[in-house]
């Protein structure tokens, strides 16, 4: 069997949710990916592959909620035993992004994980309450750049380039 991508998502408003499957469409035509929500996910499907991409919206500065809770379930359990595997990230933000790449890209770190394509952050220029809680429809050109993130990062996995 070829190597597998694991994408974990989490999304409040579609931004990211719409990300991760575009990127999903990408990774599946170049070989076997899976797609999973932050809050289903746990450490078992961490450890039962061999790359992941990991998309969440910032919020307050950081990881929404329910991407960090699937961190913290997952962190111990798969501590040590995945180290050197590939991985990359996208993130949906108003206007910002920053932070939240920062803290994943620490939790990564913690794990010995290899970033192997640069974060991709994605703003949805919400600022406003109404804004913000509206549901987000990304452009078509950037779902292409996340579907075509999902094909490379696949295309390297299930080739050995990483
Ligand atoms: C509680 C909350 C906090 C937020 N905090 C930030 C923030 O710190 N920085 C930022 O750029 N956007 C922030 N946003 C805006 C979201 O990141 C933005 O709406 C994004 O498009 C949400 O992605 P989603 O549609 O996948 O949920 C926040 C949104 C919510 C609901």
């Amino acid at each position: 069997m070829g190597r597998q991508l694991l994408i974990v998502w989490h999304s409040r408003t579609g931004g990211t949710e719409a990300m991760a499957r575009a990127a999903f469409e990408g990774a599946r035509g170049e070989g076997e990916a899976r797609l999973m929500r932050a809050g289903e996910a746990g450490a078992e499907d961490v450890l039962g592959t061999d790359g992941y991409l990991f998309a969440a919206p910032e919020n307050l500065a950081g990881l929404s909620g329910e991407m960090k809770e699937f961190f913290d379930r997952c962190y111990y359990p798969v501590l040590g035993k995945i180290e050197g595997r590939p991985y990359a990230q996208m993130i949906c933000a108003g206007s910002d992004g920053s932070g939240a790449a920062r803290q994943l890209a620490r939790i990564a770190t913690g794990w010995r994980l290899r970033e192997v394509q640069p974060p991709m952050i994605v703003n949805t220029a919400a600022q406003t309450p109404s804004q913000i809680l509206a549901p987000k429809v990304l452009e078509t050109a950037v779902l292409e750049k996340c579907r075509e993130l999902g094909a490379g990062l696949m295309a390297g996995l299930a080739g050995g380039i990483w």
